[in-house]
């Protein structure tokens, strides 16, 4: 019998140039999606088309390439609508990135809904991109923030998240899946409890949104935040999704062009959703590009990603389980893409840098989730996280690059 392809995108790993290369001498073996994804030939190559063709300035145009241009990036909004499921595109908001997006949230909601003495609620797994605005608005707001702990194997205490909600939680911002260790939340739920104490809920996607479908309307959540960058599209471009309602109700909070009707010097009026809150000119190749970029995840799939993804966990699971002296940090009861973990008393930064010479790599540090490692008592942890373009191979070269730093240590 033939045995199983040992990635059935396998073709895939050909759309993505960057894995075309050595490095320090060895093939690439790429574990660091959870940093960034790697950008496959069609999203590079809507960039180039769009910087060697058109190039134009968007919204403000009346020549060709600028209303090609606004055509393309509005045709991207629609993209990013249809894949979340969003009711109206005005609801989406591109934005520069997850971080820019809660930042936007915070300023303009905590504005509108959020004073002394409410409460808002995160986990204890949150990215500091979703710990820190909410700290900037307590102070602003003389809000208090509360933290939803983690079980020691890195899952939500959901007794404990039920118990920190009550009549002055005002909004819950909670992370799909956890940077630091593949944790999956159940947002759908969360949301309903949240909803249930009177709150709005922020969903932080940004690790979520490349492995898993994200329906905004079936989770019921009132903002969605992810990145570009991490779902095979460009750095610098991101989404916050927002709720008709809420949104319409919210002030802007970057003032500038393209985000006004008219402008004197007594009064100001202000454009419509969704231009009211992208004040200056937008990174419309990103915009583009991140269009492609779901377009591109669609046409794989996401119940091939996820078929395709859950194998290879199981296999890296397995494979550092089986590495004596290899302890893994969170095993939490469902997770996604993404490993934590130390070996022996080898410092993390010290076994990314041996497995870079391997031509291996993964993410050393925090991760920008330091209360996760407080949680843990460890500075840092070895973070790998797979994509659709890795293989057992990859799985396989990482575990000879761990034993190849313990030899190195012993
Ligand atoms: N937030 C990104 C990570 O988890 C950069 O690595």
């Amino acid at each position: 019998m033939t045995p199983p392809p040992d990635n059935p995108l396998l073709d895939l790993r050909d759309r993505f140039p960057c894995l075309d290369q050595t490095v320090h001498g060895k093939p690439l073996t790429y574990l660091d999606t959870a940093a960034t994804a790697l950008k496959p030939t069609c999203v590079i190559e809507s960039l180039a088309h769009h910087y060697r063709l058109v190039s134009a300035n968007i919204h403000r145009g009346v020549h060709t390439l600028s209303e090609r241009a606004t055509a393309d990036f509005e045709r991207a909004r629609t993209t990013v609508q249809t894949h979340l499921n969003a009711a109206h595109s005005h609801e989406i908001i591109f934005t520069s990135g997850t971080t820019d997006s809660i930042n936007l949230v915070a300023q303009s909601y905590g504005q509108l809904a959020i004073g002394a003495g409410d409460e808002i609620l995160i986990t204890e797994m949150e990215h500091h991109s979703n710990i820190v605005p909410w700290q900037l608005l307590r102070e602003r707001s003389g809000a208090v923030l509360r933290v939803a702990p983690m079980l020691d194997n890195g899952d939500l205490d959901r007794d404990a998240f039920r118990a920190a909600l009550n009549a002055r939680t005002r909004l819950v911002a909670v992370t799909a899946v956890s940077n630091a260790l593949g944790t999956v939340n159940p947002v759908a739920e969360l949301t309903r409890e949240a909803h249930a104490a009177g709150a709005v809920v922020l969903v932080d996607a940004a690790q979520a949104l490349p492995l898993q479908a994200m329906d905004v309307q079936a989770l019921d959540c009132d903002f969605l935040a992810f990145s570009g960058h991490k779902v095979f599209g460009p750095t610098g471009i991101g989404v916050l999704y927002g709720k008709n309602d809420l949104l319409k109700a919210m002030p802007p909070v970057k003032g500038g062009g393209d985000m006004i009707l008219s402008v004197t010097f007594d009064q100001t009026t202000y454009n419509e959703l969704p231009h009211i809150f992208e004040a200056g000119t937008a990174h419309i190749a990103g915009a583009i590009g991140l269009g492609r970029a779901l377009e591109f995840v669609n046409a794989v799939g996401y119940p091939a990603i996820e078929a395709h993804e859950s194998a290879l966990l199981d296999h890296a699971l397995t494979a550092l389980q089986a590495i004596d002296g290899v302890r893994l940090v969170g095993t939490p009861a469902q997770r996604k893409g993404i490993v934590s973990f130390l070996v022996d008393a080898i410092h993390p930064h010290d076994l990314g840098t041996i497995l870079d010479g391997e031509g291996v790599a993964i993410r050393a540090g925090h991760h920008c989730a330091q209360p996760v490692m407080a949680h843990y008592g460890v500075a840092a942890t070895a973070r790998a996280s797979f994509s659709i373009y890795n293989t057992r191979d990859d799985v396989d070269r990482l575990v000879a690059a761990i034993r190849a730093a313990q030899e190195i240590f012993a």
